[in-house]
C-alpha cells in the first residue's frame, strides 16, 4: 500500500528558532512532566517483573506482536521540530511462532515512523520476508545461515539509496523504505559470500560504506567496501583463527580497526544458553589494525585483556595512536543473563607509531553502566566530543534500558534524562539539526508501562536533561528491539 501525497512543510523553522519558540512558549519546562512518565495513568510503577516461567525475552515488553499494520496521522504529545522530514526505522526480532531459544533469534521486525513537516504521518511494522520467517521456524530450525537464510532482525542500514536490514550472520535483505516490503537477498551481486555486518560504517568524507562479514568456517572473517553508490570495490579475506562473534568494528579517516574477542562459534552454546557461541578465554583476545581499504596482508595485532564489545562509540586517529571509545564487558557467553555483566565506557588507546602495536584500556566511566553508543555520525571516523548511550538498569533477571547519558569528552560532563521506571527506552539514533557535531535530535522507540503504550521520543542532542521535546504515540505495542537509522526525505 502506497503511503499519502506527501504534505508540503507549512513552514520550515531551523533547530535554534524552533527550541526557542518552545522555550517561549513554556513548553521547556513544561513538556518533560507531560512527557516522561509523570500524570501517569494507574497505579505508581514499581520495578519489572519477571516471570521465572518463561524466557525474559518473551515476555513484558521483549513480547513479540503479531499483527503487521499500518496507521496514518499519529498523535504527537508536544511539539515535533517540522525540519525531521523522514522515517525513523528500527528492526528487532519478533519470533512469530511466538517462540524463540535465545533474544537473538527471532524473526526480524521492521518499524517506522514517517515525520514531515511536524507531522507524524504513519507508522507501520513489517517482518522481513525471510525462509525462516515463510516457514514458520523458530531458533535454529532452518539450519545454517546461509545467504538469506538468516533472520535479519539486528538492524536497518541506509546506503546507496537502498535500505539494508541485517541478520549479522548471512546475507542481508533490501527493503523498500515506503511500506517496508522486502525487496530480496541483497549480497552486493555476489560480492557477500558470507555475512552482512549490522554495524557497517559509512565514511563520511567519501560515502563509501566500510563492512566486514564473520563467519563459521574460513573465510572467517571478511572486510568489503562500496562505493557511494552501494557498488562493491574492494573485498580482502582476513586470516584469523576461528569464528568469533565479531558484532561491529571501527573506522578512523585512514584505518580499519577489528576486536577479535573471545566468543567463539560453538555448537555446545545451544545447550547452555540456546545460541551457538561460547566464551572461551584460552583463545585470547586481540585487537587488529590495517589501512582503511588496505590490504589483509597489512593487518597488525595487538593482544588485549580478555573482554566483550559489542558496540563502540566512535573511534579516530590521535596523532600515532587510534582512540576508541567502547561499552566493555568483562566477559559475555558464558551462560550467563544478560544483566549479569555490565557495560562500562571504556577508551582504548592503540599506538600505532612502532614496529608493533601497543595497547592501553583506560576507564572513563566506571560507575555508569552504558550500552548503545551513539555519535553525530557526521564525525564517525573523526575526533567526536558528543556521544549518548542508553542506560542500563540494573536487573538480574532481565534487560531493562531506562534513559539517555550525554557525554561530553571535552569536559567529561555527564547529563542524563531519567524518564522513570514506568518507561523503558531503547537505542537512539542520531538525527542532524544544525551544522555543529552534536546540534540534532534523538530519536527511540520508547514504552510506557504505566500507559501500556509505545512512543517515539524525540530529545534535543543539546539538551537530553529536559526529556522528549515531542512524543509520537504509535498504535500498538513496539517490543524493545536493536538498532535503527534514519531515511532522510520523502519517498515514492
Ligand atoms: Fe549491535
Amino acid at each position: 500500500m502506497r503511503l499519502p501525497p506527501s504534505i508540503p512543510s507549512l513552514f520550515r523553522l531551523d533547530r535554534r528558532t524552533f527550541l526557542r519558540g518552545a522555550a517561549l512558549a513554556g513548553m521547556g519546562a513544561a513538556l518533560p512532566g507531560l512527557l516522561s512518565g509523570c500524570g501517569n495513568v494507574g497505579e505508581p510503577i514499581g520495578p519489572l517483573e519477571v516471570d521465572p516461567a518463561q524466557p525474559w525475552w518473551l515476555q513484558n515488553n521483549f513480547a513479540p506482536v503479531a499483527d503487521e499494520i499500518e496507521v496514518f496521522d499519529l498523535e504527537i504529545r508536544g511539539a515535533l521540530p517540522p525540519e525531521l522530514n523522514g522515517f525513523f526505522i528500527r528492526n528487532g526480532s519478533n519470533p512469530r511462532s511466538g517462540e524463540s531459544p535465545h533474544w537473538f533469534m527471532g524473526d526480524g521486525m521492521l518499524h517506522s515512523v514517517h515525520l514531515e513537516g511536524g507531522r507524524a504521518l504513519s507508522y507501520r511494522n513489517r517482518y522481513v520476508r525471510t525462509p525462516l520467517y515463510e516457514k514458520g521456524y523458530s531458533g535454529l530450525e532452518g539450519g545454517l545461515p546461509l545467504g538469506g537464510n538468516n533472520q535479519s532482525n539486528v538492524s536497518v542500514i541506509w546506503h546507496g539509496g537502498k535500505l539494508l536490514s541485517s541478520g549479522e550472520v548471512g546475507a542481508g535483505y533490501a527493503i523498500d523504505p515506503n511500506d517496508l516490503s522486502t525487496i530480496g537477498v541483497h549480497d552486493f551481486d555476489g560480492a557477500v559470500t558470507t555475512s552482512f555486518t549490522a554495524h557497517a560504517k559509512i565514511d563520511p568524507a567519501t560515502g563509501y560504506m566500510h563492512f566486514f562479514g564473520y563467519w563459521f568456517a574460513p573465510p572467517y572473517l571478511t572486510y568489503l567496501v562500496a562505493d557511494a553508490t552501494g557498488r562493491v570495490i574492494h573485498r580482502q579475506e582476513i586470516p584469523v583463527r576461528s569464528g568469533t562473534m565479531m558484532h561491529s568494528f571501527a573506522i578512523t579517516e585512514s584505518d580499519v580497526i577489528f576486536w577479535e574477542l573471545p566468543v567463539l562459534f560453538d555448537f555446545a552454546g545451544i545447550a547452555v544458553h540456546g545460541f551457538p557461541f561460547l566464551w572461551n578465554e584460552d583463545y585470547g583476545a586481540r585487537v587488529g589494525v590495517m589501512p582503511l581499504g588496505g590490504e589483509a596482508s597489512q593487518i597488525r595485532w595487538a593482544e588485549i585483556p580478555p573482554c566483550y564489545v559489542f558496540h563502540e562509540l566512535n573511534a579516530y586517529r590521535d596523532g600515532g595512536e587510534i582512540v576508541i571509545d567502547v561499552c566493555r564487558y568483562p566477559r559475555m557467553m558464558d551462560g550467563e543473563i544478560f544483566g549479569t555483566y555490565e557495560p562500562h565506557l571504556h577508551r582504548w588507546r592503540i599506538d600505532t607509531a612502532g614496529a608493533a602495536l601497543s595497547f592501553r584500556d583506560e576507564i572513563l566511566e566506571g560507575e555508569l553502566i552504558s550500552e548503545f553508543p551513539v555519535h553525530d555520525r557526521r564525525f564517525s571516523g573523526r575526533q567526536h566530543r558528543h556521544g549518548w548511550f542508553a542506560e542500563p538498569r540494573r536487573y538480574a533477571e532481565t534487560i531493562d534500558v531506562g534513559g539517555v547519558v550525554h557525554r561530553d569528552f571535552a569536559t567529561g560532563r555527564l547529563t542524563s534524562w531519567d524518564p522513570g521506571l514506568a518507561i523503558g527506552a531503547g537505542e537512539l539514533f542520531f538525527v542532524p539539526g544544525g551544522p555543529g557535531e552534536g546540534e540534532g535530535w534523538l530519536l527511540s522507540y520508547i514504552y510506557d508501562r504505566s500507559r501500556s503504550e509505545s512512543r517515539v521520543a524525540v530529545l534535543d542532542a543539546t539538551n537530553v536533561r529536559r526529556g522528549p521535546v515531542a512524543e509520537i504515540v504509535l498504535p500498538q505495542r513496539v517490543p524493545h528491539g536493536f538498532h535503527g537509522c534514519w531515511v532522510p526525505g520523502t519517498l515514492v
